[in-house]
């Protein structure tokens, strides 16, 4: 096969797999995930109807859903290995996505009754997506020293997931706002996280591997860690009267605003306006509808500025900003936004797993040298 020598740097423009899990249409501000527009789905589905949906190609009769939960919620527990390691990571203020990381490593390692779970990709896809909330929940209480709160067998994941954080049954409207969160971060096409478990996969490697490296590149701030500093940015602004000024100083000093701008949309990022719906009518019923109002201002406010101070970027509000003000809504620490972001989305990274597992060809692309050749060897002592 002819090789392409074109370089591009971040892969831009690659396509480098074929999925039917989801579709990011970057000019027509479009999101298709299994099938279904993202805003359709995302405030209608359950997490389990999504995730089943991902994983089996198609929605759950009712009987095909109740048993989903049960294998969901079979595996909610951690193990007391985990929780150690949580403890001591707690008393040395590791941050969450570092801790998420350590502990997904972990869950190679056999709890009481269970078998290998590494023999049995299915049954290891399941535990990831089952626990990763035990797992956050667990530390972040852990954290403000407090005991972690075992899940209950009659909620359901979203719901479960605000149980084990706060010890109260949440409400219908707030188990509803985090599952179209949820729903709405399951998966983007090929992200850089998604990438990174398909690449170790794709060298044979196993499904843990994958998603532990697919933690380490949501961690990062251009990716998944951008909507913490989204929401402090607001903060910081205090109230409408000093976003202008604030915003301006931040362009001059060549600041980037998080929750703003995107690789692949250069429209309104659907997401965002599937949470500014859900946040809305979060906000509308229990939290702070001056924080929610002040938001909006500022978003006005740095989508004018940034199409003054660069014009023709295109520069869009992205899923953070919206996610950032939701989190909060439902009393989430901005620590947990990346955690909880890592929470939706393992479901997509497992599906992709499986879909490159089914079609996998090593995913090896090339590199132009451009450094020196012919170099002359000298011995140490004579450098
Ligand atoms: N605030 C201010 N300026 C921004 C910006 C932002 N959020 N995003 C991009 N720009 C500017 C860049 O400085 C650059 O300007 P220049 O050409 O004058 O140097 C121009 O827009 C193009 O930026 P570029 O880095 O090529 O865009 P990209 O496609 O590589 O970047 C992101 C995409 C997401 C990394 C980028 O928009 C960003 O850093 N956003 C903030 C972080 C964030 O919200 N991440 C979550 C993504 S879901």
């Amino acid at each position: 096969m002819a090789i392409d020598r074109i370089v591009r740097p971040g892969l831009e423009g690659v396509v480098a797999a074929q999925t039917r899990l989801s579709s990011v249409d970057g000019e027509a501000g479009e999101l298709i995930i299994g099938g279904f527009p993202v805003e359709q789905l995302a405030n209608q589905a359950t997490f389990e109807e999504t995730v089943y949906l991902l994983l089996e190609g198609a929605l759950p009769n009712a009987r095909q859903l109740l048993a989903f939960r049960q294998e969901l919620d079979s595996r909610r527990s951690c193990s007391p290995e985990i929780l150690q390691i949580l403890r001591t990571a707690a008393a040395q203020k590791i941050p969450g996505m570092d801790v998420l990381r350590m502990a997904a490593g972990m869950l190679a390692l056999k709890a009481d009754g269970e078998s290998a779970i590494d023999d049995d990709d299915t049954s290891s896809a399941l535990k990831l997506i089952a626990v990763f909330p035990t797992i956050v929940a667990a530390y972040a209480r852990l954290l403000d020293d407090l005991e972690p709160i075992p899940q209950r067998a009659d909620l359901g994941h979203a719901a479960n997931y605000l149980y084990m954080l706060f010890g109260k049954v949440p409400g219908p409207e707030r188990i509803r706002a985090l599952e179209t969160y949820l729903n709405t971060v399951v998966d983007h096409g090929l992200n850089a996280s998604t990438f990174t478990a398909r690449v170790i996969i794709s060298t044979q490697s196993d499904l843990i591997s994958a998603i532990v490296g697919a933690v380490g590149a949501l961690k990062g701030p251009l990716h998944g860690g951008a909507p913490g500093p989204a929401l402090d940015m607001v903060f910081e602004i205090g109230e409408a009267g000093r976003a202008e000024s604030i915003l301006r100083e931040k362009l001059k000093r060549g600041e980037r605003f998080m929750g703003f701008g995107h690789r692949v949309y250069r429209v309104r990022d659907p997401r965002a306006d599937v949470l500014a719906k859900a946040a809305e009518q979060l906000y509308a019923t229990d939290a702070d509808r001056k924080l929610y109002e002040l938001a909006r201002h500022v978003e006005r406010t740095v989508l004018r500025l940034l199409d003054e101070y660069k014009p023709g970027r295109k520069l869009q509000t992205n899923v953070e900003f919206y996610t950032a003000l939701l989190l909060h809504g439902l009393e989430l620490p901005t620590d947990l936004f990346t955690p909880t972001f890592a929470v939706g989305r393992v479901a997509g990274w497992v599906a992709h797993c499986f879909e490159q597992q089914k079609q996998n060809r090593l995913i090896r692309p090339d590199s132009e040298y451009i450094g020196e050749k012919g170099g002359n060897w000298i011995a140490v002592g004579e450098r």
